[in-house]
């Protein structure tokens, strides 16, 4: 008995969970100053981080200038000592390109068939158009005033290719709907200049943060190939991302993730526990973070970067103003695997049967 409340104890105050509420609390710098062990690449200091080179040429100037990115010869790349398969990339993009991506987030990739939280609890005419439904409630928003959230700041989660079941934590053949081209360019371009010439992007769940949201301690294990990398890319205000070990118990290493930051998990790290523990303001005390501001550079015709227009810019910085967007992409099958064929049970055809009625 006492052994067993030892146990609990220990597991409630593992060393993940303990930096995780450290964190969920920490008020950011320059009061508190910054813990010891907190990584910021944008001033790699810390003993662990490794500057590395991807090699240059398996990614062509002309192939990255087309994703909105920066020839990878200028890129800022580094690696985790005792984290192989790790890359963070310190914002690869092309001045102005990121407000491409925030664009895309709020006003594309929410429009059906993609699914998104809202999904759940209202009509399918409710949620066809996010963004008509809260343009003009963003825009006219009072800063010092209560106002009731308009759908776009109630969004959490949007998926994309092979919807994620949060339930059954599984993707399955019968819930696929295309996955966006430009993102799935962008995807390819990066994982081509870490090395993974072959993948695929087949799923994609988008994060929506705002300053008092975080996202709980998990592993991403649904893909059925982990051969495969997982590519991150944030925008707008910054994030401290908690990355630990194969046990949830290893104590993590914390780093911060700014806006127009990319991380790819792969071998090794693949499979690592890691969290969202806190959201907080950019590192520059601006509304929004300097990289946003800047005009778009000169891009090529056949560039899949759509200039943003000011009038649809206007929304997207008042809502980045207070959030952070997280896009993760996954390759979920290997080049020829499908999935295995499962025996229904009667609750996940009702789940089924409930989003297919959704969707007509
Ligand atoms: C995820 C995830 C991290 C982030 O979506 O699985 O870990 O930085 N996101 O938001
Ligand atoms: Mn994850």
């Amino acid at each position: 008995m006492a052994a067993a409340a030892a146990g609990a104890v220990t597991r409630e105050e593992d060393a993940f969970r303990r930096l995780f509420r450290f964190y969920r609390r920490w008020e950011g710098p320059p009061q508190p100053p910054p813990p010891p062990g907190l990584i910021d690449f944008s001033r790699p200091a810390a003993r662990e981080v490794k500057s590395c080179s991807l090699n240059c040429s398996s990614l062509s100037d002309q192939d990255a200038y087309r994703a909105g990115l920066r020839p990878v010869s200028q890129w800022k790349t580094y690696g985790l000592d005792n984290y192989p398969g790790f890359t963070f990339i310190q914002d690869p993009f092309l001045p102005g390109c990121q407000r491409h991506w925030v664009k895309q987030c709020l006003k594309e990739y929410t429009q059906k068939p993609n699914v998104c939280n809202l999904d759940m609890h209202m009509s399918f005419k409710e949620t066809a158009d996010l963004w008509e439904m809260s343009q003009h409630q963003i825009r006219n928003k009072c800063s010092n005033k209560y106002q009731p959230k308009s759908l776009l700041e109630k969004l959490r989660w949007v998926t994309l290719g092979y919807h994620y079941n949060w339930n059954s934590k599984k993707y399955s053949a019968d819930h696929y709907t295309p996955f966006p081209l430009d993102l799935a360019f962008l995807s390819k371009q990066v994982a081509k200049a870490c090395g993974f010439a072959d993948f695929q992007a087949e799923a994609g769940i988008l994060n929506y943060y705002h300053l008092d949201s975080s996202l709980g301690i998990h592993v991403d294990e649904s893909e059925l190939d982990h051969t495969q990398p997982l590519l991150s890319f944030s925008f707008g205000q910054s994030s401290i991302f908690l990355l630990g070990g194969q046990k949830r118990e290893d104590a993590p290493v914390a780093m911060f993730l700014h806006s127009g930051d990319v991380m790819i998990m792969s071998g090794f790290s693949r499979l690592l526990y890691h969290a969202v523990p806190r959201i907080l303001p950019n590192p520059e005390g601006k509304l929004l973070p300097s990289c946003m501001e800047l005009p778009l550079h000169d891009l090529p015709a056949d560039s899949i970067i759509q200039p943003c227009s000011q009038d649809d810019w206007q929304v997207c910085a008042r809502y980045l103003q207070t959030s952070r967007i997280n896009m993760t992409v996954r390759q979920v099958l290997a080049a020829s695997q499908s999935f295995p064929a499962e025996i229904e049970t009667k609750q996940e055809r009702t789940v089924t049967v409930n989003s297919y009625q959704r969707e007509h």
